[in-house]
This record gives structure tokens, sequence and C-alpha cells, in this order.
């Protein structure tokens, strides 16, 4: 048995590469945090974590992937996939699921560098984890929320298929802001044309897919 078969577990989309994090991929991750993700005046993460100085940023990015890396489970996992262009790191594509043998629903969450924003490779990174779940895992739903001043997020879902699920109130630097549910089923998903590379899943899928509590 290989205690971390995710090591080897790698989507290609037709620019990008997306592998679970790793400590040297995540020291890399570490400097595109340090060089930007959103203007100053704008905040489209639910927790503010990069307001955090300047000096503990970096440790802080380390530390919060490696804690969520830790802590993987049949019950609930985050899968942390670092994104690469042309080998180097841009951003983080996050898929996770809480008792995912029973619900067969997923969640995602993502950024990228402010430098590479608005080229399309957001929704390419997303649809990645998307094909992954709806035809790997057999996954049924998928979800994501984003803040309704967020039109880059908030335009990735819309392409893909998402619909409006409801909104959720939230403190967002000492004022109320709005969230927007989103919800995708295997149906409503508008696939891209491309087609996603996956290698090494297999390994991976007990865990994954919460057979290993069924069985
Ligand atoms: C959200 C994020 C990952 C999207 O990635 P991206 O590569 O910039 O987005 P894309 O280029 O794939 O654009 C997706 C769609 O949104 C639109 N869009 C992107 N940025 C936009 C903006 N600032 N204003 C209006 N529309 C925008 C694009 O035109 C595109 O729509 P289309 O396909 O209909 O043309 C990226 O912008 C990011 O990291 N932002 C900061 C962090 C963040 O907001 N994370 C999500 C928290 S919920």
């Amino acid at each position: 048995m290989d205690p971390w078969p995710y090591r080897h577990l790698v989507l290609r989309t037709p620019r990008l590469e997306l592998r679970p994090d790793d400590d040297a991929g995540l020291l890399e991750l570490a400097e595109v945090t340090l060089s930007g993700i959103h203007p100053p005046d704008e905040m489209p993460f639910g927790v503010e974590w990069t307001d955090e100085p300047r000096e503990k940023l970096g440790v802080q990015t380390m530390q919060h992937y490696w804690s969520v890396r830790s802590a993987l489970s049949a019950e609930g996992w985050t899968l942390n996939f670092l994104v690469r262009l042309e080998g180097r790191v841009i951003g983080v594509q996050s898929l996770h699921a809480d008792d995912f043998a029973v619900v067969r629903e997923v969640g995602t969450g993502s950024w990228i560098g402010q430098r590479y924003q608005r080229r399309g490779l957001g929704t390419e990174m997303r649809a990645a984890v998307l094909l992954f779940a709806f035809d790997h895992l057999d996954a049924l739903t998928a979800r994501s929320s984003a803040f309704t001043d967020n039109p880059a997020s908030l335009g990735v879902s819309r392409r893909l298929g998402y619909r409006p699920d409801g909104t959720y109130l939230q403190v967002r630097r000492r004022a109320v802001a709005t969230q927007t549910r989103l919800l995708l089923t295997r149906e409503w998903f508008a696939r891209p044309e491309w087609q996603l590379e996956v290698a090494g899943v297999e390994p991976c899928l007990p865990v994954l897919t919460g057979r290993e509590t069924a069985e």
C-alpha cells in the first residue's frame, strides 16, 4: 500500500498541469501570494488571509496547506492542486468533499496570481477538477460560492454551467457582504472542448470515493 498515492496524481489540460500540493511547490506558491492575487482595495476571499502582513503571508500559506493536507481522510478531504503553467506554479485549485461515498458532491475554491488572470486559465483549471470529479470520482453535483462583487469567479462559474442557488451574508472587512451560492449538476456542466489527461488516479480512489470506509 502506497501511504501517499496523491503524489502521483496529475491532471493535464491544454495549458496547465495540476498536482496535489507538495512542499517544493508550496514554496513557489508562497512567492505567488507575495507578488499579489487581487487589488488591495478588494477582498475576494471569505477568509481574509491576504490581509496578513507580508512577513507572515508566506509562512502562513505553507502552514495552511500543510494543515489541510494532513487532515485528508475518506470522511472529509481537500485536494489542493498546485496549478503549473509552463512548469511554474501560478496558483491553486482546490477540490473538496465530505462523506463523498454517500453525498457524491464536491466543492471547489481557487486563485491564481494577478498577472495570470483574465486569460481563461481560471476557467481551464476549474474545468479540470470538475472533469476529474464527474468522470473519475463519479460525483453528481459540485458547489461553489463567490461574493457578488467578484465578476471573475462568477464568470468562471457561469461559463461552466453553474446556476445561482441562493445567497448568504457575511462580515467582510467589518462590513456586510453578500455571497452567491452556485450549484452545478453533471447534466448542466458545460464541458470544455478539450479532453482531460489523468494519471495516477487508481490508488487514490478508495479514499477519495469513500470506498475505503464502505469496504
Ligand atoms: C477567480 C479567478 C481564479 C478566475 O480566473 P481567471 O483566469 O482570471 O478567469 P478567466 O479568464 O477564466 O475568466 C472567466 C470569465 O470571467 C470573466 N472575467 C474575468 N475577470 C473579470 C473581471 N475582472 N471583470 C469582469 N469579468 C471578468 C471573463 O471574461 C470570463 O468570462 P467569459 O468566459 O464569458 O469571457 C482569478 O481571477 C483569481 O484568482 N482571482 C482572485 C482570487 C479569487 O477571486 N478567487 C476566487 C474566490 S471565490
